[in-house]
């Protein structure tokens, strides 16, 4: 079995080496499973122990009723608590963080609401920026009031500091001394690319913490992660993702994940346990698969967003384009562009000039960008925001978060760019 404590050595080439060039064999010993060179499928419900003294040991370290021993390792018991190809992944996901911990999810939605169930109670606050997925904005506003905590939003391109994450606090009659125990941020936003100054709420968090609890500021790293926004490097205390999308990368699969400072997740990780939120071993092992070429995909499809979003610019059927590319010298979110990210990532969004029924015209007429929801695959995907991810936020909170039903989302994958765009030219004509 390929267990466990990371030995010395494996702490030395995790200090060596980049990501890239160890996520083919980082934190596995082959000689523990036969010599095989990749990581075996673990397809197993439970673990059997050696003693009885043994499990109950396991069970005493995993359910937290005593510290483990300095030369103890917490033993496999149950794939709801932990698997070989769930801790191997979580290792080699958290070095392109640089996180001393990782919790892998079954979905993206189950590490987010894991985590906020995990650090919030009744009569708490989470401050969050708008927009965020649909599916994030209905957990906080529809979700977690049911169990007495209130969410409070503010908009992610209005905050210029940490007077501003105040102000949107003040706006709602929240007292400096209420409790906000989460400060939850989607950068870039889903769908407008939407930027949220980390800093900001870094600072903001410093702040309010004397006298009372500091808000954890968590941050949905989907959209860029973990490659070209590492969000821990700066002053964030968890990273959230949907591993459904860029770090499963092949459209194939559903999982999430939550990495931060090993105290911090401790909670997450419990709760994990008892809502049945961990993904299961054939997921494991696909992300295991898939995080040997995030590098090679999450870079093509970058570079074939460039192009594709540059044509949209210049198309007379399109009236704006939400592309962290384009983004100017002067315009705020250029600043924080240039603070936090080194890379603008492969997600496109435009209004088309007109309304719903010239994007639906657009939209049925794409041939080799297939109409579907989701994102960060291999394939190019398009979808309406308006009608379809975020089609349970409110009208006003839409128009709020600048989403109309114009717009559309692309999600660039590693086709040839020359195919892509000779695609949507084709659907403009229907237009
Ligand atoms: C930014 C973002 N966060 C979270 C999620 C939810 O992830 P999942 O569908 O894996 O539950 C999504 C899904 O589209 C997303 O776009």
């Amino acid at each position: 079995m390929p267990r466990k404590r990371l030995s010395e050595a494996s702490l030395r080439l995790k200090q060596a080496f980049h990501p890239e060039s160890l996520m083919m064999t980082y934190a596995y010993k082959p000689e523990l499973s036969e010599g095989a060179l990749k990581v075996p499928i673990f397809q197993t419900s439970t673990f059997v122990f050696k003693t009885a003294e043994e499990g109950k040991a396991f069970f005493e370290i995993a359910y937290g009723l005593r510290k483990k021993g300095e030369t103890e390792s917490a033993g496999l018991i149950y794939s709801r608590i932990n698997n070989p190809d769930l801790e191997i992944l979580e290792e080699r996901l958290a070095l392109w963080d640089g996180a001393e911990a990782c919790a892998v999810f079954n979905t993206g939605m189950a590490a987010i609401a894991t985590t906020l169930m995990a650090l919030v109670h009744p009569g708490d606050i989470v401050l969050y920026s708008t927009p965020v997925y649909g599916g994030t904005d209905h957990l906080l506003k529809y979700v977690l009031p049911v169990f007495g905590v209130r969410p409070v939003p503010f908009r992610a391109d209005a905050c210029a500091g940490p007077d501003d994450l105040v102000a949107a606090l003040a706006a709602a009659d929240v007292a400096p001394t209420d409790p906000v125990s989460v400060l939850l941020v989607e950068t870039p936003a889903n769908p407008t690319n939407a930027l949220v100054d980390l800093a900001s709420c870094a600072e903001f968090s410093r702040r309010r913490g004397p006298g009372g609890r500091r808000p954890l500021v968590l941050v949905d790293n989907t959209f860029l992660g973990p490659l070209w926004q590492q969000p821990l490097r700066l002053g964030a205390d968890i990273v959230l993702y949907s591993a459904t999308k860029y770090i499963g990368g092949h459209s194939d699969l559903l999982a999430g994940a939550a990495l931060g400072a090993r105290a911090v997740l401790e909670p997450v990780r419990a709760l994990r346990t008892f809502f049945g939120t961990l993904a299961d071993p054939w997921t494991g092992w696909l992300l295991m698969r898939s995080l040997e070429t995030l590098k090679l995909r999450m870079t093509s499809a970058m570079k074939n967003a460039r192009y594709v979003a540059d044509f949209l610019a210049a198309h007379e059927k399109v009236e704006r384009v939400y592309y962290l590319g384009h983004l100017r010298e002067g315009d705020p979110q250029y600043a924080v562009y240039r603070r936090q990210c080194s890379g603008p990532g492969a997600m496109v969004s435009f209004d088309v000039k007109g309304g719903e029924p010239e994007a639906f015209r657009f939209l049925n007429a794409l041939r080799l960008v297939k109409l579907a929801v989701s994102l960060g695959g291999t394939e190019s995907l398009a979808e309406h925001p308006y009608s379809m991810t975020h089609a349970d936020v409110s009208p006003e909170a839409k128009r709020a978060a600048g989403i109309s039903d114009r717009l559309i989302r692309l999600s660039v994958g590693i086709e040839h760019p020359d195919d892509t765009i000779a695609d949507l030219a084709q659907a403009f004509q229907q237009v």
